[in-house]
């Protein structure tokens, strides 16, 4: 089945870009409806729009004054993506939190990646936080998305080797290559309806 996608992202879009590659690729069934950022700047937006994608910059400002400010952002994030009927949504570098309101929406049909091997290192500057630990590998997590920041279930993870000449640059860097070949590999596994969780445990049902 085709899936139809809504991405939230923040940056640079790095991962939007693998995910949209891998459609036209033909090795993920699914279509990007819209991209929104919390970013007007964000280099994600000028990506979508050259791809005749709606990209939506979404203030969180007005929100900022209300009393549950994250919930009321979550509230119009999630009218924008039923307003696109997306089946699914994914993080793509979104430096937010999701709350209740959006993880409601969507019950299991959202999807993180996050630059380390869950559950070590959530949170941001994940990369950093390895080095400084003195991990000697790391990598990336694809995972639904649930209220615990970080904390969902993990649908598949890609470990790299931490060097000792690593800084935080090119850690990410090698991490970065991995993100691109698992986020594309889970939604696609999605898609053609194969992932079965049981409890936190996500395994894939293989296709006859
Ligand atoms: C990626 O490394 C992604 O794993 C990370 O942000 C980067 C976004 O890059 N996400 C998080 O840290 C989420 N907590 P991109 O904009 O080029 O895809």
């Amino acid at each position: 089945m085709t899936i139809a996608l809504g991405v939230l992202a923040s940056g640079r879009g790095s991962n939007f870009q693998a995910i949209l590659d891998a459609i036209h690729q033909g090795t993920l069934d699914a279509i990007v409806k819209v991209v929104i950022s919390n970013k007007a700047d964000a280099l994600v937006l000028e990506r979508s729009r050259s791809h005749q994608i709606p990209g939506i910059f979404l203030d969180p400002k007005p929100f900022a004054q209300k009393e549950n400010s994250r919930e009321a952002y979550d509230q119009a994030v999630g009218q924008v993506l039923q307003e696109h009927r997306v089946d699914a949504v994914v993080l793509a570098g979104y430096m937010r939190i999701v709350t209740s309101v959006l993880i409601r929406q969507f019950p299991w049909k959202i999807f993180n990646i996050h630059p380390s091997l869950l559950p070590a290192f959530p949170g941001l500057h994940a990369q950093r936080q390895a080095l400084e630990w003195g991990a000697k590998v790391s990598g990336c997590s694809v995972h639904f998305v649930t209220e615990g920041v970080d904390e969902g279930p993990v649908i598949i993870q890609e470990a790299v080797p931490i060097l000792d000449h690593d800084t935080e640059e090119s850690l990410s860097e090698r991490i970065l290559k991995r993100e691109h070949e698992i986020f594309p590999k889970a939604l696609q596994w999605f898609a053609e309806g194969r992932l079965s969780r049981d409890g936190r445990r996500v395994s894939l049902i293989h296709s006859v």
